[in-house]
């Protein structure tokens, strides 16, 4: 959509998946300080994403959204301007439907130019806008008549599509937003993470500067995936240029899962100018993947990836797999390790990779 945002994946953070409708201004406020405290903010997460139950239970006599004055007795307008004096944007949430998915709050078919324009007046810097409640009107024209409205709001508004992938999104999905959801809601396990990423690769070849395609949000910290899964689920996130949305509380996050979320190098593949989303280019058996993308520079993000439980096992990424030609010989550095590799690789590169881990590495052409 023509709205000059996302050009690399959205960063941020989103209430939704550690507080459900458990949301109120002061820990909003403290998120956004703590964005800024943990260095966060500075990694480049931006938006500070407000999802579910947020407004009051009915709209004004005179038809406006409002917020809930128990839990946001200061209102939108005022949590925009904290935000806003943090350095951060502000993110909103509504449904395509009469309601959202709690049915806390009204959602806003039929309301979507005077939406847009609340919005805006509030300073509402990105909406997320769910797929509830809906009517018998087909996806692609409730969620294009948000996009208009938000495109007349007068305020440039980061505009995430949440249809959880019906009517094959991805075709259609940049037209309208600047990410579109490709699954169901993520479940914070090994397997559940591991199937939205697989469902989300369908789509590889939609994404690009503009428009993202969203395997949901990121549940890194929340607690029911182990430290290495959690590594895998980041490193799977940024090469296939998800949004890197964070899910968990950053007001009290672990050391351990601090340096997942803000490693720059990792960060840095997410964020390539190319926007190329990368994809799996191989399956062995026993669960072993090679993952690959393209990034600016002529080098490749490469990932190797052991999804089986028992044992370590070595992986090989070879040239043709990855898209390199033949004869080229490249650097590896190990984006996690932050350590270049000894010696110099021409035409595969093989690791051993932990259960339910994996390596993920640049590689970069030698001599440049
Ligand atoms: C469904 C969405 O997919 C979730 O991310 C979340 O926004 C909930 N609805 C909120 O009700």
């Amino acid at each position: 959509v023509a709205n000059g945002l996302g050009r690399t994946p959205q960063m941020g953070w989103n209430s939704w998946n550690h507080f459900g409708c458990g949301i109120n201004e002061a820990l909003v406020r403290s998120t956004a300080d703590a964005l800024v405290a943990t260095g966060l903010a500075r990694a480049g997460y931006t938006y500070v994403n407000l999802d579910d139950c947020w407004a009051d239970y009915q709209r004004t006599k005179e038809g406006y959204l409002v917020a809930n004055p128990k839990t946001f007795p200061s209102g939108i307008k005022a949590l925009a301007d904290y935000v806003h004096s943090k350095g951060l944007k502000l993110g909103l949430y509504s449904s395509a439907g009469t309601r959202t998915c709690s049915d806390k709050m009204p959602g806003s078919l039929g309301h979507e130019d005077t939406d847009a324009k609340t919005f805006a007046s509030w300073g509402v810097d990105y909406l997320k806008y769910d797929n509830c409640y809906k009517d018998g009107t087909p996806e692609t024209v409730r969620f294009q008549r948000m996009s208009r409205a938000l495109m007349n709001s007068g305020r440039p508004i980061f505009y995430s599509l949440c249809e959880w992938g019906y009517m094959e999104v991805a075709k259609w999905g940049g037209a309208y937003g600047n990410s579109w959801r490709t699954t169901g809601d993520i479940v914070d396990t090994w397997s559940g993470m591991l199937a939205n990423i697989d469902r989300n690769d369908a789509y590889a070849r939609y994404a690009r500067p503009g428009g993202w395609n969203d395997p949901d949000m990121l549940e890194v910290g929340n607690g029911r995936m182990t430290y290495n899964e959690y590594v895998v689920h980041f490193s799977l996130w940024a090469i296939a240029k998800a949004p890197l949305i964070i899910g968990c509380d950053v007001t009290s996050v672990f050391r351990e899962t601090l340096g997942i979320l803000s490693n720059a190098e990792v960060i840095a593949i997410n964020q390539d100018r190319m926007g190329v989303q990368g994809s799996k280019v191989r399956t062995y058996g026993n669960g072993l993947e090679v993952w690959a993308g393209q990034l600016s520079g002529h080098r490749k993000a490469v990932l190797l990836l052991n999804r089986g439980a028992s044992r370590p096992a070595s992986i090989a990424a070879a040239w043709r797999d990855v898209g390199i030609r033949r004869r080229v010989t490249v650097e590896a550095r190990d984006v996690w390790k932050h350590e270049t590799l000894p010696g110099k690789f021409t035409g595969s590169l093989t690791a051993v990779v932990e259960p339910h881990s994996c390596k993920l590495f640049v590689l970069t052409p030698f001599p440049r």
